[in-house]
């Protein structure tokens, strides 16, 4: 890593003194696309720099509208588990823009794939009801996350678990929204049937799809694209009806880029054609199944959560109140006490082990097609294949 300007003069725009901040790339820290380990040399702490991504097209028009939507929701957030964004940092250049947050020492989405991490049953449970805290405080705001996947949800050395990465994050309104959103393992049906008017219940179903992983370690709807993912929940969860779900019929139905046809009509400027979902005829719920061992009540949450009609999903704070949560044995895990893997990400970091191929910067080089120094289990071209799909999205 090139060492550019190391002592630059960082501004804080609300005002405040900022803790002179290493550059993120100037010292022996890791960074994760674009997010950056720094350390406050004042009093050590370390802290996240996320770059504010400045696409070429908004050059020159100063901090995009997506970027302050982000730091606005972020600054007016305020809870245990959402990802505390302490400041906004601006170097010299257009492009310093960086967003100071709370480090957290892991993702999920890294400890699933690089520590393997098997979670018992409290840890489930206690991961599960910190999520689904953050949810309801986020919802009781009128926030809707829009991207709720394993490696938007941090992990901090202590077990807390904080939900990140705003950059989706919308205001609930009234106003119709694009359904494109949420990386399509974890959508809502209502999503993949191209409603422009949903609600929470769209993150809500995300965290069902969360908790089958935690239990499985294995995405529990790894379709590839839309009309499949749609296809893999009717074969997990039952064919949906107009009884289960009145308003489905009501819907577009799945945008579908794969076929072009005359009439066909634009949609974000993709042609493509709405097509019916594949429903089928299938009378049975095979989640049971599908999660053997499992405890009623574990099922009945998921499936709470795995509800089709939004209007009849759970809601957090309700799915928090589930017997599953309050009085099942074994109760939810201490955080303190959950298994956590503080360094895996940061081996290169530690000591700043040189030439050392870390975990870290090269999971996510991944991304770029890096290389890999992990001894992967045999699930891993699951698990590589998941990753890159939700990251693609
Ligand atoms: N506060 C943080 N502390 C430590 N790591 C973080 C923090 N925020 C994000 N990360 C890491 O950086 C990754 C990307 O950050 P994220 O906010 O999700 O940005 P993106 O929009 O690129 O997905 C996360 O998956 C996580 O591994
Ligand atoms: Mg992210």
């Amino acid at each position: 890593m090139e060492n550019q300007d190391s002592t630059p003069r960082w501004l804080s725009i609300t005002g405040k003194p900022l803790p002179r901040l290493d550059h993120p790339n100037g010292m022996p820290g890791a960074s994760y696309g674009v997010v950056h380990r720094a350390q406050d040399h004042k009093n050590n702490k370390v802290v996240a720099l996320k770059q504010v991504r400045i696409f070429d097209s908004d050059r020159g028009n100063g901090i995009p509208i997506t970027a302050l939507r982000e730091i606005s929701i972020l600054k007016s957030l305020r809870h245990n588990n959402v990802v505390n964004v302490l400041d906004v940092a601006v170097g010299t250049e257009l492009d310093d823009v960086y967003m100071v947050m709370e480090y957290a020492e892991q993702d999920l989405a890294n400890l699933l794939d690089h520590a393997r991490v098997k979670y018992s049953e409290s840890e489930v449970k206690c991961l599960m009801k910190q999520l689904l805290e953050g949810l309801e405080y986020l919802h009781k705001h009128d926030i809707i996350h829009r991207d709720i996947k394993m490696s938007n949800l941090l992990l901090t050395a202590k077990g807390v678990l904080k939900i990140a990465d705003f950059g989706m994050a919308r205001e609930y309104s009234a106003r119709p929204l694009t359904p494109g959103v949420v990386t399509v393992w974890y959508r809502a049906p209502e999503l993949l049937l191209s409603a422009t008017r949903y609600t929470s219940a769209v993150d809500i179903w995300s965290a069902g799809c969360i908790m089958g992983e935690l239990i499985t370690q294995l995405p529990l709807l790894p379709g590839e694209t839309e009309l499949e993912q749609f296809a893999l929940i009717v074969k997990l969860l039952g064919s949906p009806s107009d009884k289960i779900w009145p308003k489905m019929r009501l819907l577009p139905g799945i945008y579908d880029r794969g076929r072009i046809a005359p009439d066909d009509v634009s949609v974000g400027g993709a042609r493509g054609r709405y097509v019916p979902p594949p429903v089928g005829a299938q009378r049975e719920n095979m989640l049971e199944r599908r999660l053997v061992g499992q405890t009623k009540e574990t099922i009945r949450v998921i499936n709470e959560m795995l509800t089709f009609d939004p209007e009849r999903r759970i809601t957090a704070s309700d799915a928090l109140r589930e017997r599953y949560f309050t009085r099942e044995m074994p109760p939810p895990q201490r955080p303190e006490l959950i298994q956590t893997f503080p360094e895996i990400r940061n081996e290169s970091d530690i000591g700043a082990r040189k030439g050392a191929e870390g975990a870290g910067g090269k999971r996510k080089g991944k991304e770029q097609g890096g290389g890999y120094v992990f001894d992967f289990g045999d699930d891993f071209g699951v698990r590589k294949k998941h990753r890159q799909l939700e990251r693609r999205d």
